[in-house]
């Protein structure tokens, strides 16, 4: 997608290293990163210079690529995926994307190593392109329904960033929407804020500024006195993991805004591609759910007047405070799953109909 006119993917291999746009500096600056090393890749995860569950499982199939390139032992390139699978609890496309490129690699031991996993990292890469271009083609058809018997602007609630920058590109949750806007469907898009990281207000709202797509930043407890004034049509969210009977974990206070959708007959939708679902957990409880640092809650950063950017407290500063990253909405409050198979009920039989 478009970042000041120019196409970009959130990363690429170039000149011998892996390159990044680095998502803790947007919207204020836009700075590209090399990552040369397994280390350099696993710091970009940990810190959330890339984040969003598809590029995770990119920057560490990646990351495997670069392990290989440092030292192609069989000791260190195992550490290095267990190092790299350590990098961020949640989201499972990390491991999913380290045990392809395990398997991948497991038993070569020619110099032809590297090119091998370089390739298999971009395939990796270009599957998730390809899978989200395809949600968006399986998504388009709802809001076109809408639009169809509305014949107005389809308005469209989205939490987090599950855009192009959480992915390689066209995003999941973004995918249809970009889809219509290229069709000539009126859509406005209500952008939660998602407190603490602002990844609503920082990274979904500045991409579809750039491809210029209307779209107005709401504070987090705003979507539901919006749905009670008929001014949400539906909802897409993304996903970080999304276990096979349809219950989906995603960023802190998603499962809030499926009830409030659920009681206002809003339709709720997850997009997802195939690599995020986790075929093996089969209780909700048993997802590890991150919990950062509390100084994303108690401070803010931000631009001053001089065009610095300044991170301020905003807690009195003898408070206590506590982030949990994620959470589960069950899969009765999930209208549908946009995959890049199609569209499926949340539930087993759903999934397994189009994915067995
Ligand atoms: O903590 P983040 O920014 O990595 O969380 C991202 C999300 O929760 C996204 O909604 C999810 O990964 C889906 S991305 C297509």
């Amino acid at each position: 997608m478009r970042i000041e006119g120019k196409e970009y993917r959130t990363i690429w291999y170039e000149e011998n290293v892996v390159k990044i746009i680095d998502q803790t500096k947007l919207p204020h600056r836009f700075i590209i990163k090399e990552l040369k090393t397994v280390k350099d890749a696993i710091n970009a995860i940990k810190v959330m210079e890339v984040r969003g569950a598809p590029l995770i499982g990119g920057t560490a199939a990646y990351g495997m690529a670069l392990a290989v390139k440092e030292n192609n032992s069989p000791e260190f390139i195992k550490k290095s995926s267990e190092e790299l699978i350590q990098s961020r609890p949640t989201a499972i496309n990390l491991k999913w994307a380290v045990d392809r490129m395990m398997k991948k690699l497991s038993g070569i031991n020619s110099d032809q190593i590297l090119s091998i996993a370089l390739n298999e990292a971009k395939e990796i890469c270009d599957e998730d392109e390809k899978f989200c271009e395809k949600i968006g083609i399986n998504g388009l058809k709802i809001i076109e329904e809408i639009y169809n018997k509305k014949k107005d602007t389809v308005n469209i609630l989205t939490h987090c960033n599950a855009g192009w920058l959480a992915t390689i590109n066209w995003g999941t949750a973004t995918s249809p929407i970009y889809h219509a806007h290229k069709k000539g469907i009126p859509v406005h898009v209500w952008v939660d804020e998602t407190r603490p990281r602002n990844q609503g207000a920082n990274l979904t709202s500045y991409e579809l500024n750039e491809e210029e797509i209307p779209n107005t930043i709401i504070a987090d407890n705003t979507g539901g006195i919006l749905m009670q004034r008929g001014e949400v049509d539906m909802c897409i969210v993304g996903t970080d993991r999304t276990l096979s009977n349809g219950d989906v974990c995603n960023k802190i206070g998603t499962y809030l805004k499926a009830l409030a959708a659920y009681d206002n007959n809003v339709p709720f939708y997850v997009a997802l591609p195939s690599s995020t679902i986790d075929w093996d957990i089969k209780d909700a409880k048993d997802i590890p759910i991150e919990e950062r640092s509390s100084e994303e809650l108690s401070h803010i950063e931000g631009i001053d007047e001089n065009n610095k950017i300044k991170k301020v407290l905003i807690y009195p500063n003898k408070s206590k405070a506590m982030n949990l990253a994620f959470d589960v909405t069950p899969a009765k409050y999930v209208t549908g799953l946009i995959t890049e198979k199609g569209i499926s009920e949340a539930s087993s039989d759903g999934l397994k109909k189009l994915f067995n």
